[in-house]
């Protein structure tokens, strides 16, 4: 695939290539997403958001951090849908793990209906950014967290296959956060040396934040 390509498919996979960049979005990202999952913190009886898991190799990891979690994935892309289908069968016949299609950004889930949410890699296509934090504002309970991860500017911009995206520094998306009612509790960062989606390797820096938000000057 050339960049372009490769562009496109991360943003949304599709076609004849989609499970193979399914499973190289897999190998290059295990290690942030399972950093992201622990900044999460998972507790008993949590219900828990994951926006864009692309094939969900990881959702075992979700419903296994404590007892009685539920997971939901929600990603734009029908191929990816249906391999984190496939990828995890019998967590969905157990009733623990649903994975549905949908663009995030306006979504069916009742208001607070979430305790946990998380993304991974995803901010660089999200449509209208504040709309899409309004959104999890609005399906996330009051108190509940949402933990955002993503590569940072500097490395992410010397990639062939960012032109298109919307990359963000750290100071970047602490603002455009705190511009929508979020506070960051928590930050982290994930360093490590791998291979990128175009199969270089690269020095890979990733803002892992842990939100929770604001309300009359107060963090709930
Ligand atoms: C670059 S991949 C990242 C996948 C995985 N989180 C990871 O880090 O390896 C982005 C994924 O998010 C999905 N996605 C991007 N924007 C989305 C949106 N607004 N709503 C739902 N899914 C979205 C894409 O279809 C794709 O599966």
């Amino acid at each position: 695939m050339n960049p372009v390509e490769i562009s496109a498919q991360l943003r949304k996979p599709s076609g004849t290539n989609a499970t193979a960049m399914g499973e190289r979005m897999t190998r290059s990202n295990a290690n942030v997403i399972a950093a992201c999952i622990e900044l999460l913190q998972i507790a008993a009886d949590d219900n828990v958001l994951e926006i864009g898991p692309g094939s969900g190799a990881h959702i075992s990891s979700v419903v296994s951090a404590a007892d009685n979690v539920r997971y939901v994935g929600i990603d734009w892309s029908a191929a990816m849908v249906a391999d984190a289908r496939k990828n995890n069968q019998s967590l969905i016949e157990q009733g623990v793990v649903t994975c549905c299609e949908g663009n995030a950004i306006a979504t069916q889930f009742n208001a607070s209906y979430f305790d946990k949410v998380f993304s991974v890699n995803t901010i660089y296509f999200w449509e209208n950014p504040q709309q899409q934090l309004g959104e999890i504002s609005r399906i996330l309970r009051p108190d509940g967290i949402f933990c955002l991860a993503f590569g940072d500017r500097g490395f992410m911009q010397a990639l062939p296959f960012t032109k298109n995206f919307t990359l963000y520094s750290e100071s970047e998306a602490t603002g455009l956060l705190e511009s929508c009612g979020f506070t960051v509790l928590q930050r982290r960062q994930h360093t490590e040396v791998g291979q990128s989606n175009a199969n270089e390797q690269v020095s890979k820096r990733f803002h892992l934040m842990r939100c929770g938000r604001v309300q009359n000057g107060v963090t709930l």
